[in-house]
Formats: C-alpha cells, sequence, structure tokens
C-alpha cells in the first residue's frame, strides 16, 4: 500500500456572498480560511468547534459537493482543482458524506434495498442480480436484517436509519468519508453502536474518515489527529494523545474545560469562555478568538496568528508561551 496521504488540504477557503437586503452591497460571509491537513487511509481526523466554525463547509469542500473559493484540494493524487468534468465524476464517488440527520438524509419513498443499489446503478455495470447481492452484503456488515431489504425508512428507529445512511455511503467502496456529526441526533445508547461500525468498517476497508463532532467524548473515541476550528480556522492541530493530554491554544482548554468526562487531573487550568460567537458579518480584527480569550492582548487584537509548531502541535496563538500553566 502506498504511503501517500489520500487526501491533501492546501489553505482551503471557501468564502460565501450574502445579500444583506434591497440596495446595500453584499457581504461576505468568510466560512472557512485556509485551512490545510492530509489524511492517510485507515486514520480518522476529528474536525471540532462550536456551531457556525465551519465544519460543514469544509465537509461540503472536501466531498466535491462546492467549489473551493481559493486553496488546492488533492483526492487520489489527482488536484481536484482545474480537473476536468470527467476527472471529477470519477473521484466523487471516492470521497463519500454521511450526515447528522438520517431522517432527512434518506428518501422515504424508496425501499432500502432499491436505495443502495441506486449508487451501484448510476455508477457501475453491474446486473440487478449483482447490485442485489451487493447490497444484500453491505446490510449485514452494517447490522440490518435480510428482511430489511424491502422496508421503507420510516419503518426503522434512528440508529437502524444511520446504518442505512453508512451502508450507502459505503457502497461504492469510497477511499474517504466524511461524517458530519454522525451520531449527534441519536440516543447515548445507540451512538456507541454507530461508532463502533464506523471503526470497525474502518478496520476492514481501510477508509480513511474525517470525522466532525463537537462532543470531544466521541472524538476521543474515534480520532487519530484531532483539528480544532475557530471562525473558520484551525486554532490548534495534532494527534488525540498530544491535543487531549495537554491542550495549549485557550479555546482548546475551554472545549475541553467544558467537557467533564474527558478532564483528566492535569489537562492545564480551566479556561471558561467569555461572551458570545461574533458575529460572522463583523469579524473581530487580529485573532477572531480574541474578543473571547482571558489572555488577550493588543497583538492579539491587531494580527492573525499563524499555525506554528509547539509542544509537538500546530497550535495558533499570540501568547501561548505567556500562557502555559
Ligand atoms: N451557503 C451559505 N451562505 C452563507 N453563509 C453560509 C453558508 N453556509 C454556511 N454559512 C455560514 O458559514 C459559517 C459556517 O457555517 P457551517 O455550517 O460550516 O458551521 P458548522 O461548524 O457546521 O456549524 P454547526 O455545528 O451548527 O453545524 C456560518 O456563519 C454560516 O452561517
Ligand atoms: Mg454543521
Amino acid at each position: 500500500m502506498s504511503n501517500n496521504p489520500i487526501l491533501v488540504a492546501s489553505e482551503i477557503t471557501r468564502h460565501y456572498p450574502v445579500s444583506r437586503g434591497f440596495m446595500k452591497p453584499a457581504a461576505l460571509v468568510k466560512a472557512l480560511n485556509g485551512v490545510s491537513f492530509s489524511l492517510h487511509a485507515k486514520k480518522t481526523l476529528a474536525v471540532v468547534g462550536e456551531s457556525g466554525c465551519g465544519k460543514s463547509t469544509l465537509a461540503r469542500q472536501l466531498t466535491l459537493i462546492e467549489d473551493l473559493t481559493s486553496g488546492q484540494l488533492q483526492i487520489a493524487g489527482i488536484d481536484t482543482v482545474g480537473a476536468s468534468v470527467a476527472a471529477l465524476k470519477a473521484l466523487r464517488p471516492k470521497v463519500q458524506m454521511v450526515f447528522q440527520n438520517p431522517y432527512a438524509s434518506l428518501n422515504p419513498r424508496k425501499q432500502i434495498g432499491t436505495m443502495l443499489a441506486e449508487p451501484l446503478l448510476l455508477n457501475t455495470s453491474l446486473s440487478a442480480a449483482e447490485r442485489e447481492e451487493k447490497v444484500r452484503a453491505m446490510m449485514t456488515r452494517v447490522g440490518l436484517r435480510p428482511e430489511h431489504y424491502h422496508r421503507y425508512p420510516h419503518m426503522f428507529s434512528g440508529g437502524q436509519r444511520q446504518r442505512i445512511a453508512v451502508a450507502r455511503a459505503m457502497m461504492l467502496n469510497p477511499s474517504v468519508v466524511v461524517a458530519d456529526e454522525p451520531t449527534s441526533a441519536l440516543d447515548v445508547s445507540i451512538q456507541a453502536q454507530i461508532l463502533n461500525l464506523f471503526m470497525d468498517l474502518q478496520d476492514e476497508l481501510g477508509i480513511a474518515y474525517v470525522f466532525i463532532s463537537h462532543n470531544l467524548s466521541v472524538v476521543e473515541h474515534v480520532a487519530d489527529d484531532v483539528m480544532v476550528m475557530y471562525f473558520g480556522r484551525a486554532v490548534e492541530h495534532g494527534s488525540k494523545e498530544v491535543l487531549f493530554d495537554r491542550p495549549l491554544h485557550p479555546y482548546t482548554r475551554a472545549l475541553m474545560s467544558a467537557t467533564p468526562a474527558i478532564r483528566a487531573e492535569d489537562r492545564g487550568a480551566k479556561v471558561k469562555l467569555l461572551g458570545e460567537l461574533p458575529s460572522p458579518l463583523n469579524p473581530p480584527t487580529g485573532c477572531a478568538f480574541n474578543t473571547r480569550c482571558p489572555f488577550a492582548s493588543d497583538h492579539c487584537r491587531k494580527e492573525v496568528p499563524q499555525l506554528r509548531p509547539a509542544e509537538g502541535r500546530l497550535v495558533a496563538c499570540h501568547r501561548v508561551e505567556k500562557i502555559t500553566l
């Protein structure tokens, strides 16, 4: 197996023009700003951060649902920016997505068997019998039963529906699956089952995951690497062990302080977030986190901190050496 990453994101950026009303100039929401990472087969990058920090925007760029505003995205060694229509069409099946809400993401009028066979119908030349065989095999693999083949989505529980969504994402042997809060809508008792399903499939099929979650206990369970996002940027990025053992960015610390279940005795002093998330239409100057950071200085209000190496991970904070406790 090659040692090249399956996914390489370089400074990927996505801005959305938004109307502010009649006769007013359009504003720009800078949802994603210069995010970079690489991902290898069988590895999981967890992306964490509060609502609105750009996680789903990132997911839409990685799965080629939208076009980047700028930056480069390489999938399986192919540059997607500037790629031909044919090349993109061939690449799309390689990156699949699982959404948060299995109720909304499944077509209520289609039987499960038909729905799961659809990607095969569209992307392969398999016969109807071969498609059915593959669908049944995948259903078994994700823990559904043969009699489920002719049932409709409303006949399933939330957990089973998410199994169906996972099966659908896996039908074309993707190299990368981007899962956007895939367990957040499920009962806690079901969440662990679905997480285990994700991990078993990764072991068996060698898939790489980008796993989006605001739940740090979930992240601790599934991640190899963790990227913490704030206001469209990565503020801390490194291996799960390093980040959970000793978070450095005040924002990462604040997130961890707010999750008692994962707070070991020595994760540095607790950090409390001040105030509210700023408006995306009126972003703070300098470090976007300065308005809520207990350690912010003038420097932080003027200059955007870049990610740089510190204690075995990358961190974007002017004050990181000063506030190490
Ligand atoms: N199509 C769009 N047009 C305009 N603004 C958008 C669009 N999509 C997202 N945004 C804005 O971009 C920012 C990031 O949104 P995004 O949905 O990526 O956040 P998120 O981290 O997924 O949040 P959540 O945890 O609530 O799902 C938000 O300010 C959002 O309002
Ligand atoms: Mg989202």
